[in-house]
């Protein structure tokens, strides 16, 4: 190959590569394999070693630097890199906007929202469309030159793509982008895989591995942590790019990375709806973050808005609700569930979790408790994650101050008073009276709840009202109810009476699997009672039904039919069904019916857009 061969096949291996880059970050889309590209790559830099005097700064080959830096340089910034206040819910975004409009009469409630991404804040500047620095934040005033490493960043083209769209000074002068240094969730989980392999410690946490691989001097070192780009904005005014949307259309159209989830809303409520859908979805984003950053759209008006202290006025970072927080411990108390079983419960100093207040977290048991040293008037962590129920993470003994109290099982039941037994085998104790108030009042809500009889609205609330008014002692009392005697409870209207009753006549017709699940039978779950449902086909076979033909059963085991022999045999459960009968409840069987979807196995996981899982469940069945 001559030299001027050499030179034209260059060119054209650059274009590709650049190209290859370009579509993979910036367009998410892959026109060929990694291994493909790398090949293209050996190839460039063989012809780049054979013609040295035609590599070039922006050669692809040039991603890595030769040797290690002895210190890094600090260099000014020409724009500084300013820092965001920080509001926390609905009323102080309205605070912050309602300054806004003081200082701009005129504004049209324009704002643009985007993720704030959990790395480290970088500048890249380019000169005549080729980089030539990277700089950290520092102290917002200077940055230490980390080019080197950031050459290594594939995300950040070397030169800026050509298009024809972009205001000709973008490639003829000074160019800088603004953004964050990020390390991808999975990219972390694979490097601490590997570290935990080979036997070293592993890193906390994305946003500090990205950090402390920036401030790496080798740059061979950051080469292969495979470390993102994500600009959020420019630090170079230019014609006709007049909002913060058209900066990063901008920063997109040179082959930069931008933040892509990104919006234009109106107002508060716009920032708030944008805020609520990614509270969530957030989880689904490859690297981590822990809020947005609203900013006025218009530059002109941004600018006007000058700076307060180290942040500008026409930006704030919007936090997601915090989903842990520290409060103290007032007392352990034990709630009794409808199996019995004595579970102990933190009652806490109220404090706002994940959006809502929060008053009681479980401890799971007694062991549990232990292990994690929880002690009365201990400052303790706690957590609320979706749907779940808040929990107490850990307690944080270097706040106490010797006053706290260890917990101690109580011997006998709270509600009443039966002594509390325990099976070697468990970890929890259980109240073992069948007629303790509080096993029956979880036999009825249980009773009521989605998955058995699914009554709308016989919360535990208004299960206590019941019970309290002495209108219903166990659950086949619910269908005797009348609107007159719901509507002389406290706090019920003759509206919410009808509903409620309406609500429970309705469920007299009941598939047979819920009837059974309903029963509260101790290890029948809802599966179980499916099986049973399908096994006897009516009401009065699963009656009749004994032990031995019970272990039959494909998915019931020795425990289990224990416990319905014994709950069919009893006195409390055959007394329970007579009532059910007289009452008029008269479930239906279900029949198994065969079809495509028959014998197969469903795995359901991960946030749903349909509902809870529960419901995706019963859909698919
Ligand atoms: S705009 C005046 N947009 O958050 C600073 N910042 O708390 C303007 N960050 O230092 C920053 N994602 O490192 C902006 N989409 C985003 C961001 C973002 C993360 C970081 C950035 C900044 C810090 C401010």
């Amino acid at each position: 190959m001559t030299k001027a061969e050499a030179a034209e096949r260059i060119v054209l291996l650059r274009d590709q590569i650049n190209d290859y880059r370009y579509q993979y970050h910036v367009l998410n889309k892959s026109i060929m394999s990694e291994a493909a590209a790398d090949s293209l790559k050996h190839e460039l830099s063989q012809l780049e070693a054979e013609h040295p005097e035609l590599v070039t700064p922006d050669s692809p080959t040039q991603r890595v630097a030769g040797k290690p830096l002895e210190k890094f340089q600090s260099v000014p910034h020409v724009v500084p890199m300013l820092s965001l206040n920080d509001v926390f819910d609905k009323s102080e975004v309205e605070a912050w906007r309602n300054r806004l409009v003081k200082l701009l009469p005129d504004f049209d409630d324009q704002f643009y929202v985007e993720i704030k991404m959990d790395g480290l804040a970088a500048s890249v500047i380019y000169e005549n469309g080729l980089l030539v620095r990277g700089l950290t934040r520092g102290d917002g005033y200077s940055g230490e030159d980390v080019t080197a490493n950031l050459r290594t960043i594939e995300s950040i083209p070397l030169s800026l793509r050509k298009s024809k769209t972009v205001p000709a000074e973008v490639y003829s002068g000074r160019f800088e982008a603004r953004g964050e240094v990020l390390l991808y969730k999975q990219e972390f989980k694979v490097l601490n895989e590997t570290r935990a392999a080979a036997g070293l410690p592993l890193f906390a946490n994305p946003r500090n591995t990205a950090a402390g691989t920036i401030r790496q001097l080798d740059s061979k070192l950051v080469a292969v942590r495979k470390l993102r780009f994500h600009v959020y904005g420019l630090a170079t005014e230019l014609a006709g790019i007049d909002t913060h949307e058209k900066e990063h259309n901008l920063a997109a159209e040179l082959g930069l990375v931008v933040e892509s989830h990104s919006q234009i809303v109106k107002g508060v409520a716009g920032i708030m709806a944008f805020a609520e859908e990614w509270a969530e979805k957030r989880k689904e984003l490859p690297y981590g973050t822990d809020g947005l950053v609203v900013t006025v759209n218009r530059n002109d008006w941004f600018r006007r808005l000058g700076v307060a202290g180290k942040a500008p006025r026409g930006s704030v970072a919007y936090k997601f609700p915090a989903e842990q927080a520290t409060t103290r411990v007032k007392d352990i108390l034990i709630s009794i569930g409808r199996t019995g079983a004595a579970t102990p419960f933190a009652v806490l100093e109220p404090t706002v979790v994940a959006g809502s207040t929060i008053q009681m977290a479980t401890l799971h048991n007694e062991s549990e408790i232990h292990r994690k040293d929880i002690r009365v008037g201990d400052t303790v962590i706690i957590q609320k994650a979706g749907d779940v129920i808040p929990e107490v993470v850990a307690s944080l003994p270097k706040l106490r101050t010797g006053d706290e109290k260890v917990f101690k099982m109580p011997s006998s039941c709270p509600i009443c008073g039966t002594k509390l037994v325990k099976t070697d085998k468990e970890a929890v104790w259980r109240c073992p009276n069948q007629n303790c108030y509080a096993l029956e009042r979880g036999r009825i809500i249980h009773f009521g709840s989605k998955g058995a009889f699914d009554i709308e609205g016989l919360g535990e609330q208004t299960v206590d009202a019941l019970l309290d008014s002495r209108l219903i002692a166990d659950s086949a009392d619910l269908f005797n109810l009348t609107i007159d005697d719901v509507a002389g409870m406290p706090r019920f209207a003759q509206k919410s009476a009808e509903n409620l009753v309406n609500a429970i006549q309705e469920r007299k017709d009941v598939a047979l699997d819920r009837y059974i699940y309903g029963l509260g039978i101790r290890h029948v779950g809802a599966q179980t009672a499916l099986d049973l449902a399908e096994y006897f086909g009516s009401l009065v076979k699963f009656r009749n039904s004994n032990l031995e033909e019970l272990q039959d059963i494909e998915g019931v085991g020795v425990v289990v039919a224990k416990s319905i022999a014994e709950w069919l045999s009893g006195k409390q459960g055959q007394e329970l069904l007579e009532k059910l009968d007289k009452a008029g409840v008269r479930p239906r069987p279900v029949k198994r019916i065969e079809g495509k979807l028959s014998g197969q196995s469903f795995v359901i996981t991960g946030t749903l857009e349909m509902g809870s899982r529960e419901q995706v469940g019963e859909r698919i069945k």
